[in-house]
Parts: structure tokens; sequence; C-alpha cells
């Protein structure tokens, strides 16, 4: 995974009409850009197995709404890609499996019966699908024999702080 906030292909996808009105929708005039990553998910190896929501707590702070963009750059399918399990579903008493020691987000014990009902996303390159931290997704076994790259950019309101231990590449947040 890297971050890049500061690259020109990331600033000209935050320019996007389309994608800013979509995030505008859920968010408000003032968007700030506040993460951007490249995954690379290799054939038969996942990043971050675990059902997860992406909520974290050890890197933002405050009152207000978080979403997360996923961009396709490889075609992302049954086989490669991850699935979501929809809001209806969640019950808020999930029991927690572990946590990640940097973001501390979350990790979810899931059982059979939830995970029948996850949707896996499909996107052709270039597509794009946005969630909230209402969505518990994971990222499935690549079976695929193709390398999946994509780029997730995570944005948020002003009222949001980003707490001082966070440590991107490029340290100034990006007001769109
Ligand atoms: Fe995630």
């Amino acid at each position: 995974m890297e971050r890049h906030l500061d690259s020109p292909e990331v600033w000209k996808l935050c320019q996007d009409e389309n994608l800013l009105q979509k995030l505008q929708e859920y968010l408000g005039k003032k968007l700030v850009l506040w993460r951007s990553e490249l995954w690379v998910n290799y054939p038969a190896k996942q990043l971050i197995p675990l059902w997860h929501r992406d909520s974290y707590p050890k890197l933002i702070s405050g009152v207000g709404q978080t979403i997360h963009v996923y961009i396709a750059l490889t075609e992302v399918n049954e086989f490669n890609g991850f699935e979501l399990i929809p809001n209806s579903q969640i019950d808020n008493n999930l029991s927690v499996k572990m946590k990640d020691h940097f973001s501390g987000n979350n990790f979810f014990k899931i059982t059979n019966t939830l995970a029948e009902k996850a949707i896996p996303v499909v996107l052709k390159p270039g597509e794009f699908v946005m969630f909230t931290d209402e969505l518990i997704p994971r990222s499935i076994c690549n079976t695929s024999s193709q390398v999946r790259l994509s780029l997730t950019l995570r944005v948020t309101q002003p009222s949001i702080d980003i707490l001082p231990d966070y440590n991107p590449n490029f340290q100034h947040l990006v007001l769109l």
C-alpha cells in the first residue's frame, strides 16, 4: 500500500465532476481528502482478509461523516475483489476479533449466515464504488491469476480532525 495525496493523477480524479457531485450529496459542499491509497492485490494473497469497518479511531476524530471511494484500476470481480455486507444485515453488536494497531480499526467475527449475505463488488477498470463506515467489507482470496490494482480515496467533512500521529507521505490535507 502506498499513500500519495500529492500525485497529479489523484488530483485529476479529485476534480472529476461526477465523483465530486456524489461526494457532495453525502458530505456537503466542503470536502476534505485525508488519505489516498494505491492497492496491489496479488493472486492468492489477502491483504486484509477479515471483515471490518473502515473507521479509523486512531487516525481521525470528531463528529462528522466519512466516505470511502474505491476506484478500480483493473477489473474487479467475484474471483479477485472484495465483498460487502449490506447495512440492513448488520447487527451493531458484532464481536471484535482483533484490532489493527495502526488505525485502531476493528476486525469482526462474522457468522456464516451473515457472510452468506455478502455481495461481491464487480467493477470495470475506471468504475468506482463508494461506501460508508456502516458497511462491512473484506477482501477475498484472489484466484483470478491476475493482479488487482485499485485506488482508494478517503474523504470527510471539515469537522473531522486528522489526529497528529497520522503520518502520510504528504503532510497536508487537500481541500476539494
Ligand atoms: Fe478496508
